[in-house]
């Protein structure tokens, strides 16, 4: 019998310091996936999701990412690759999770430029850059996750530049995963409902989250867990035909 273990895959996953992508993050590494998870400003809480990770028997480390600085890519590439060579002799990683994101609300007749462009440079242009950036490093046959939004599926008044990104991204999915099929990388587009993390300032009083549980087919608002679940999932190989799909986890919200 071959008693070799198979090495672990590693995911790297933008954002893992609080919410979603620290859901993402601890729920790959239970599934036996080794995480690179970067932060923006809390390094604490990125530290702390990794030993977390280290505590239970698995290996994670974390480093720092602004995805609105794309000037920084290449100097984070490298940083990425070093970190492979050091901790795990490899000079490739398997699976990539675009999920850094930030929120912004304004009517769109009160939406000034400065806000648009902050939007733009962490939901979208981000996302291209940095996707284009570590493509090479990614294993043949790897895949990459984009975080979109049910946002970019329906409608409400105060997110029109911020839902719209996320549709971009949506697309984007279907035409990376058009140009990266040679390599058989497939790449999906998971699009989280109403989740309960700080994101935007977080989901508000009683009353408020009372109407969005109203608008939900499961009746509650979701929690980090229930999307990084799911993300960690679609990452093993039960999913291997699963590509270019948009996927919400939304517990049927406004449908
Ligand atoms: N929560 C929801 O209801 C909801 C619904 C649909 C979609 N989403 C999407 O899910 C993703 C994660 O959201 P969340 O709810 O987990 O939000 P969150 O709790 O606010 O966490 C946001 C994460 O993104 C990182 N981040 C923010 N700005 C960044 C930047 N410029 N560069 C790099 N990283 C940055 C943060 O890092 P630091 O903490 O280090 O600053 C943090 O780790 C986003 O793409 C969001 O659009 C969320």
């Amino acid at each position: 019998m071959d008693t070799r273990k198979e090495p672990a895959k590693i995911l790297l996953v933008t954002g893992g310091s609080r919410g979603i992508g620290e859901s993402i993050a601890l729920n790959a590494a239970k599934r036996g996936i080794d995480v690179i998870l970067t932060y923006n400003k809390n390094a604490d809480r990125a530290n702390a999701v990794a030993n977390t990770i280290g505590n239970g028997g698995g290996k994670a480390v974390a480093l720092h990412l602004d995805t609105s600085q794309t000037g920084s890519f290449d100097s984070f590439a490298e940083q990425v690759a070093q970190l492979l060579r050091s901790e795990w002799d490899r000079g490739n990683f398997d699976y990539l999770v675009n999920n850094a994101g930030i929120a912004q609300r304004a009517l769109i007749c009160e939406t000034r430029e400065e806000m648009f462009d902050e939007l733009v440079d962490v939901n979208f242009k981000g996302v291209f850059f940095l996707t284009q950036k570590l493509m090479p490093m990614i294993v043949d046959g790897g895949q990459v996750i984009n975080i979109s939004s049910g946002l970019a599926r329906f409608a409400f008044p105060g997110v029109a530049v911020y839902g719209a990104l996320k549709a971009a991204v949506e697309a984007l999915t279907r035409y990376f995963a058009k140009e990266y099929a040679d390599r058989r990388i497939r790449v999906n587009t998971v699009a989280p409902g109403a989740i309960d993390t700080e994101f935007g300032g977080g989901k508000g009083n009683e009353n408020h989250r009372r109407q969005i549980a109203s608008m939900t087919a499961l009746g509650r608002l979701g929690e980090a867990d229930d999307v990084g679940g799911f993300v960690a999932s679609l990452l093993s190989e039960d999913s291997r035909f699963v590509n270019a799909q948009r996927i919400e986890v939304g517990g049927g919200i406004m449908i």
